[in-house]
């Protein structure tokens, strides 16, 4: 006879998810897509592609080139915009027995806040921040690199929602765990780690960059150790849930996600090559579990043997 086994995780005070798998921001547009592969309820939660108050049209083409074990994008944050995604986008989301997570962004303070605001609605679950947009009044610094930034403008969108408020790091800083301190600081509920890495590629043929933009987002298992290592580091250093994004494309790579210490995983490139690999990770974590006699997979968050 099976286990009877528990997959719900909390991602954030009182947000449980049916199971730790949950799609990645901008590999999953709003859904659409991806319900006619498999019913979306299945997922823990739809991530959804990241918003901002008016449309905005993205990055010359090409914007994705493959490469070895991964892929780079630069669509520079392609979307419909808020009001439009509230009407026509979310309720289509809403029919799914799934949580409605929705990613973020501004290139203001202001921005950010307004952003919020407008997302601080029923059928919503909780707010997924994107920190890795350039400031336009900080002369185009991002405003994850900064702590103190961060830190301020984290408090200042915290007040503007009283939906969970989950802050998405980029790799790149110099120490991930200040970042991640003032983000906790600031009273965010929770963290994905990590966006992509920055990367460019080069047609030998052309003598040109491949990208329209020349340079994009590293994604796919290629970052997969990176992603690991700094969830690792993060989860260790702060005590709010710590959320996994980087290169996981199996129930393996989820498991060793959960083991150092994510409670939930998103998935993303993965989804673009088969998007069946969703169902295929929810059924193989419950498989490893039975497998292993855990009951519950919240045994295997942070369970990683280190002696
Ligand atoms: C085509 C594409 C679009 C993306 N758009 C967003 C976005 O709008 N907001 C965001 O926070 N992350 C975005 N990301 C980053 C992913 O959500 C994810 O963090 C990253 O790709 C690493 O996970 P993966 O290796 O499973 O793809 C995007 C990634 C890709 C490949």
């Amino acid at each position: 006879m099976g286990l009877n086994i528990n997959t719900i995780v909390e991602i954030a005070p009182g947000l449980h998810l049916k199971n730790p798998v949950m799609s990645a921001s901008g590999t999953f547009a709003y859904g659409e897509e991806f319900a006619d592969f498999f019913d979306l309820s299945i997922l823990g939660a739809v991530v959804t592609k990241g918003l901002s108050l008016a449309p905005k049209e993205g990055n010359p083409t090409p914007r994705i080139v493959e490469t070895a074990c991964g892929m780079i994008n630069s669509i520079g944050l392609e979307n419909v915009g808020i009001p439009a995604f509230l009407r026509d986008k979310l309720p289509f989301l809403l029919r799914f027995d799934t949580r409605v997570i929705v990613n973020f962004f501004g290139t203001t303070e202001d921005e950010y806040v307004r952003a919020a605001e407008a997302l601080d609605t029923a059928g919503v679950s909780a707010l997924e921040m994107n920190v890795s947009c350039p400031n336009v009044k900080k002369g185009g610094i991002e405003f994850g690199r900064d702590p103190e930034a961060l830190h301020a403008l984290v408090k200042r969108v915290r007040r503007a929602c009283s939906r969970p408020l989950i802050v998405k790091l980029s790799p790149m800083v110099t120490d991930i765990r200040s970042v991640a301190l003032a983000v906790q600081e600031a009273r965010a509920d929770a963290l994905t780690c990590s966006n992509t890495l920055p990367a460019m590629a080069i047609d030998e043929k052309t003598r040109r960059p491949v990208l329209g933009n020349l340079t994009g987002g590293l994604s796919g298992p290629a970052i997969k150790p990176v992603a690991l290592k700094i969830v690792w580091e993060v989860s260790r250093a702060v005590n709010i849930p710590v959320i996994a994004s980087g290169g996981i494309v199996s129930a393996a790579d989820a498991v060793q996600f959960l083991l150092a210490g994510a409670c939930a995983v998103q998935v993303g490139s993965a989804g673009l090559r088969d998007p069946m690999c969703y169902p295929v990770i929810i059924d193989g974590i419950r498989a490893y579990l039975e497998e292993h006699g855990m009951q519950d997979v919240s045994c295997l968050v942070g369970g990683l043997v280190t002696d």
